[in-house]
């Protein structure tokens, strides 16, 4: 099979990314595929050596027009299948998705509007409490208001401190806020409006941090995070070394079922297709509330779906060939 693997991009994640496509470059070629790397923030003029592909260099200013052209191309003719090993913004949002239908070109995961949806963690909050998934109690504050002055007591008196403010659709909690007071709230609101139009205002849950894969919407065993610096940030996520991963996670079985159940739900709910994995936090009485759906989590061999994978007994490449056989069937 002739198979295009998009890596790079131009979200925050493009070097997670770049990591997560060389882990499946390796797999693909194994598997025996035609493997073609392309770098969609590259359009048109793309690194003639495979290596450049990792490289730091750019070579054309990333630019979101270089994704229509590259994508409108010859060279997406004769294509088989894209496998996406992009992460965040135009690439696990839908765009690039519709990109590919409107072309005609079968690619892996999830479609658009799954993938739209999950971007949005508020939306998906909206939809996974729809259908009895716990998630935490939020409010979202939106960058078309003028005045955030409100916001400190609306948190007191709906939600309570502490409380986490984050970005409402970009992953890797670059800009996450633990607020413990009124004084924090603002700043915390502003930062996380940087990075995108609506700030999400979350009940901090103290607890665990666990993760679920789900394949073929069959969930994998639970994964437990164990963050050496307590906080499960971007560093302790790509860093190797700064995170202790335990896979099954230990707890009681119907604790463990009923999660898993969760995330099985949260997976219908948004409709996602082939594999996701889903973030929740466990609390110290074995309450599990969602935190998010990654429709193209990371596939890099720190990475957490191939943990739990492995647990289950399926191989990195056993993975990855589940996901180009669900796409092109
Ligand atoms: N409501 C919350 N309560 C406790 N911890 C949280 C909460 N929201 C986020 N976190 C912490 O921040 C991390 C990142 O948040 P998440 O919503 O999964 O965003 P992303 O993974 O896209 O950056 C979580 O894994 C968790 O450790
Ligand atoms: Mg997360």
């Amino acid at each position: 099979m002739k198979i295009v693997l998009l890596l790079g991009g131009t979200s925050p994640e493009r070097e997670v990314s770049k990591n997560t496509a060389k882990s499946i470059l390796k797999a693909l070629r194994e598997l025996g595929q035609e493997v073609i790397l392309v770098d969609p923030a590259y359009g048109l003029n793309q690194p003639n050596n495979e290596d450049d592909y990792f490289s730091e260099k750019n070579y054309s200013e990333p630019n979101n027009r270089n994704y229509l052209e590259i994508i409108n191309s010859s060279l997406f003719d004769e294509v088989d299948l894209v496998f996406l090993a992009l992460h965040g913004r135009w690439g696990e949002d839908g765009t690039i998705q519709s990109l590919l239908e409107m072309r005609g070109i079968k690619y892996t995961g999830s479609k658009i509007l799954t993938s739209a949806l999950a971007m949005d963690k508020a939306m998906t909050k909206v939809v996974i409490q729809h259908f009895g998934v716990s998630t935490p109690d939020w409010l979202v504050a939106n960058i078309s208001e003028q005045d955030y002055s409100a916001y400190p007591e609306k948190i007191r008196t709906q939600l309570g401190f502490p409380c986490v403010i984050k970005p409402n659709d970009q992953g890797s909690s670059v800009s996450l806020t633990i607020c413990k007071k009124d004084e924090d709230v603002i700043p915390a609101i502003m930062l996380a409006l940087r990075y995108s139009d609506k700030a999400l205002i979350e009940k901090f849950i103290p607890g665990r941090e666990i993760t679920v894969a789900v394949l073929d919407g069959a969930a994998l065993p639970i994964l437990e995070i164990v963050p050496k610096s307590g906080l499960y940030d971007y560093e302790s996520k790509y860093t190797a070394g700064k995170s202790e991963y335990i896979v099954p996670a230990p707890m009681p079985e119907e604790v463990s079922i009923e999660i898993q159940e969760q995330a099985v739900k949260a997976y219908n709910a948004v409709g996602c297709k082939c594999y996701s994995r889903i973030d929740f936090r466990l609390t110290e009485n074995n309450k599990a509330y969602c935190l998010e759906i990654n429709t193209l989590p990371g596939m890099t061999n720190l990475s957490l779906v191939p943990k739990a994978a492995n647990a289950a007994g399926i191989s990195f490449l056993e993975l990855i060939d589940r996901i180009v056989k669900d796409a092109v069937n």
